[in-house]
């Protein structure tokens, strides 16, 4: 039997509390499988590490990490603590020391989750987020020149590199082939004269190598527009890291809410840990009430079940969370139910068993 080793990261806010649910959901799937099973490490990093320790983690954190077979992360960010040191220490020192580069997002309405969109059926969203996860907007380089004076000009630099553009993009080209989908490109090069006009055309370039997979390109402005009005015409969607992060904001508002939406930070080539975690925060305005919604942290474990090799017990995952949410009886207060996270996430188990 494999025994997968899993970094543990709870962080900050609802983090621990969804987080407990996520290992849970992997317990549960390895005593029903019986051929696999996990050993949790858990790290007592985030915000209240650094008020102690003036640090996130300590100095050889990333070497500890190393060694697992993948991450799990609840969620960075504490009023206390300013969102740039937080997250820059953590939470992207990690998707960038891992070169984590493909963020996978699934937009998708389940059954039962609740939809804002009218006459809009489960199964007719049905979209899989490629995001940059390595640079672009993200790729933390600038200038603050003149500070504290009237001349004050900041710079945040924009870095897409060919390695990193083609990489990204042809990661979404082999998607969309296995899926059997087109592939939509979202970029903005009439504004963006030079990061998008080259993406655009690394995003032709690539094409070319797949003449099987449909494609179109859409600019982001009309792109969320078509979200919201046709989010149909979507299979599998690859963009820039910005764009990723907040397009996927606006697929999880239409397909139920932050508390269901699940993401996955993958190095494909295997050669460092893949981190799991919900793509929503620490929610300081519902943290330690016990209401978080654990449902995308369950997901999120499915991702890792899928990356680990066992994509037959994502589906199983989802189909639980389905069956959850269909029912109905058992939710907590986002998706207008009065449940405590502890009690969706015995309903979720039940529903797995
Ligand atoms: P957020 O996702 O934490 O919260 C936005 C809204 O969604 C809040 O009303 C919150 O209550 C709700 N929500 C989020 N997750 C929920 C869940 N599981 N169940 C029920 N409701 C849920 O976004 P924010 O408020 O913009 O950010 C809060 C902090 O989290 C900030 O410090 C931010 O930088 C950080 N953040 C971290 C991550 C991460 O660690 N991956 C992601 C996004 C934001
Ligand atoms: C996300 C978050 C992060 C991002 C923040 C917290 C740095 O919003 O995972 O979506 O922008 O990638
Ligand atoms: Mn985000």
């Amino acid at each position: 039997m494999k025994t997968y080793r899993i970094a543990v990261i709870a962080g900050d806010g609802i983090g621990p509390e969804v987080v407990k649910e996520g290992m849970r959901v992997l317990k549960h799937a390895a005593r029903q499988d019986g051929s696999f099973d996990f050993s949790f490490c858990e790290f007592p990093w985030g915000c209240d590490y650094y008020l102690k320790n003036g640090r996130m983690m300590p100095e050889d954190g990333m070497e500890r990490l190393a060694g697992f077979d993948a991450i799990l992360l609840g969620a960075v960010g504490d009023p206390r603590v300013p969102d740039h040191i937080s997250l820059w220490d953590l939470l992207l020192k990690i998707r960038k020391g891992f070169d984590q580069y493909v963020n996978l997002r699934p937009v998708r309405l389940l059954k039962g989750a609740p939809c804002p969109l009218k006459g809009v059926e489960p199964g007719q969203i049905d979209m899989l987020f490629i995001r940059e996860n390595s640079e672009g907007e993200y790729a933390g380089s600038g200038s603050w020149l003149f500070r504290d004076t009237p001349r004050e000009v900041v710079l945040q630099n924009g870095v897409f590199s060919r390695h990193g553009c083609e990489r990204i993009i042809r990661y979404a080209f082999e998607t969309a082939r296995e899926r059997k989908q087109s592939l939509t490109s979202i970029s903005k090069a009439n504004a963006l004269n030079y990061s998008m006009v080259f993406w655009d055309q690394i995003f032709g370039e690539v094409g070319r190598e797949y003449p099987d997979v449909p494609t179109e390109s859409l600019l982001v402005d009309a792109a969320s527009m078509l979200m919201v009005k046709h989010p149909e015409r979507f299979q599998v969607v690859v963009t820039s890291n910005l764009f990723g992060d907040i397009l996927t904001d606006l697929g999880a508002a239409i397909t139920g809410g932050m508390g269901i939406a699940a993401g996955a930070n993958l190095n494909p080539e295997r050669k460092y840990p893949s981190m799991f975690e919900p793509i929503h925060g620490s929610a300081p305005d519902i943290a330690g009430k016990g209401i978080a919604n654990p449902l995308a942290t369950a997901w999120t474990a499915g991702q890792m079940l899928s990356f680990l090799g066992y994509p037959q017990w994502e589906e199983r995952i989802v189909n639980a969370i389905e069956r959850v949410m269909e029912e109905g009886r058992v939710l907590t207060p986002d998706m207008g139910g009065r449940a405590t996270t502890r009690q969706v996430g015995d309903a979720l188990l039940a529903c797995l068993a």
